[in-house]
């Protein structure tokens, strides 16, 4: 089969790894990729993966590019295309394309949607309220003791919460989101939680409309410094399984989230077929969901794939058909952990076009790949492009000796003013619930 993959992060490098691996994959393309997409090779006839130059919001050029190279299968990386119709769009030009359509995508796309929609079925969320106006936004905040977080309806870039503790850091969180608009205008409408304290975890459930099949734990680093000190980023890093919940209460914990989430899109006529994404505090009183989102995580897919024993391909053309009810997902009991290496100045503006060095070398540890996100190549140097660089990702049968090898080939990796965390799977390696 011809495949087509969007995107250009490292989630989409660790996709394009994986399915470069299935035996019925005879070509693929990366829209637009990145250094590491295009020195993919197929198991079948080794050929190298080819990357695109087309953006990913460029729609039509990206089904004009499908229909004249003969796709057969396209699989969606990223959330802004999903929230665009992208999925609606390839089917309207009767392509085949894996991800939910734009109804489905509005999980993550509103929080407002999703919120109301919780609170419909019956999901275990936070206490919340959807404000049009500041002042009464601000009211409701005062109720919850200034301690929310008060977040953008509309998709933010991964941004778009405040979190606050006083009632006068709230107001001040409204006026920046909903008055000054920080995150744009996502922010003319607002959702006011409640702040929950717990573990976070990432939960993914593959889904094909009327089932959803669960994945392991994750658990994602969203602060930029050690300790969950700092801005948030897009994620520093990952491990999967998180060691918070065992197998019997991960399936409840699912079981609470998904039975009624099913249902409601049953009643409300969604159907949905792609990675739901939730993320969830792990609260005194049970599990609650803080948010949806509507495709696979980064860098949660990067620890997930190296684990995944199942043929990716089969599996999301199985979500796309709606018949997941005859694929069991088959899971490595090895732990994985993926360090970000950021640019200095990430979350910030940050600098690009440095060199990079080492990565082969830091792939010669056991058990290792270095997943490419912001890089390019320059006159065939592997060069800086994005904030997110590298995320060297490490697998071992334990959570110890999987960080150890994944900090080992950090240690690899040279590039001007490299940033990381120092603590990826920590919480894990202390079984510390907070
Ligand atoms: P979100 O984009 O909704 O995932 O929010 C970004 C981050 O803010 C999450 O990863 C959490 O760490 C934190 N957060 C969001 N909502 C809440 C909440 N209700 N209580 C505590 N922390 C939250
Ligand atoms: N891991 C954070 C995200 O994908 O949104």
């Amino acid at each position: 089969m011809k495949l087509l993959v969007i995107g250009s992060g490292g989630r989409e490098h660790a996709l394009v790894w994986k399915l470069a691996q299935s035996p019925h994959v005879t070509c693929l393309a990366c829209a637009p990729g990145n250094a590491g997409t295009g020195l993919e090779r197929l198991v079948s006839n080794g050929s190298f993966v080819r990357n695109v130059p087309i953006p990913v919001d460029e729609i039509p050029l990206l089904i004009v590019y499908a229909k004249e190279n003969g796709v057969d299968f396209t699989v969606v990386g990223p959330d802004n295309p999903l929230a665009a119709g992208i999925v609606d769009q390839f089917q309207s030009a009767g392509l085949r394309i894996w991800g939910p359509n734009q109804r489905a995508a509005r999980f993550e796309a509103s929080k407002a949607f999703s919120q109301q929609f919780m609170e419909k079925h019956g999901i275990p969320t936070a206490r919340s309220a959807t404000f049009d106006d500041p002042t009464a936004a601000k009211r409701y905040a005062a109720s919850l003791d200034g301690r929310c977080a008060v977040k953008a309806d509309g998709l933010a870039l991964g941004k778009g919460v405040l979190l606050t503790e006083s009632p006068l850091a709230a107001d001040q969180a409204i006026e920046d989101i909903m008055v000054r608009r920080l995150f744009g205008n996502a922010g003319g409408r607002v959702v006011v939680q409640e702040l929950l304290t717990g573990t976070e975890i990432s939960l993914h459930a593959l889904c094909d409309g009327r089932r959803a099949k669960l994945f392991p734990t994750a658990q994602d680093h969203k602060r930029i410094f050690d300790g969950d000190r700092g801005l948030n980023t897009g994620g520093m890093g990952t491990y999967s399984p998180a060691p918070f919940l065992t197998d019997h209460e991960l399936t409840t914990v699912g079981q609470q989230i998904l039975d009624p989430w099913l249902r409601g899109c049953s009643v409300e006529g969604i159907d949905f077929r792609g990675i739901l994404y939730p993320g969830v505090i792990l609260t005194s009183t049970g599990p609650k969901v803080i948010e949806f989102n509507a495709r696979f995580g980064d860098p949660e897919t990067q620890v997930y794939l190296p684990r995944l024993e199942n043929d990716l391909l089969e599996l999301l053309i199985a979500s796309e058909e709606g018949r997941l009810d005859r694929c069991e997902l088959k899971w490595s009991g090895d732990a994985c952990v993926c360090v970000v290496m950021a640019a200095a100045g990430y979350p910030g503006t940050y600098q690009k076009g440095d060199t990079i060095e080492g990565i082969d070398v830091a792939e010669q540890v056991a058990g290792t790949k270095v997943f490419h996100a912001g890089t390019t190549l320059r006159d065939s140097s592997v060069v800086t492009s994005g904030g997110r660089v590298l995320g060297v990702t490490s697998w071992a049968s334990s959570l110890a000796t999987a960080r150890e090898r994944a900090y080992a080939a950090v240690e690899r990796i040279r590039f001007t003013g490299a940033q990381f965390r120092h603590d990826i799977g920590a919480k894990g390696m202390l079984g510390f619930r907070g």
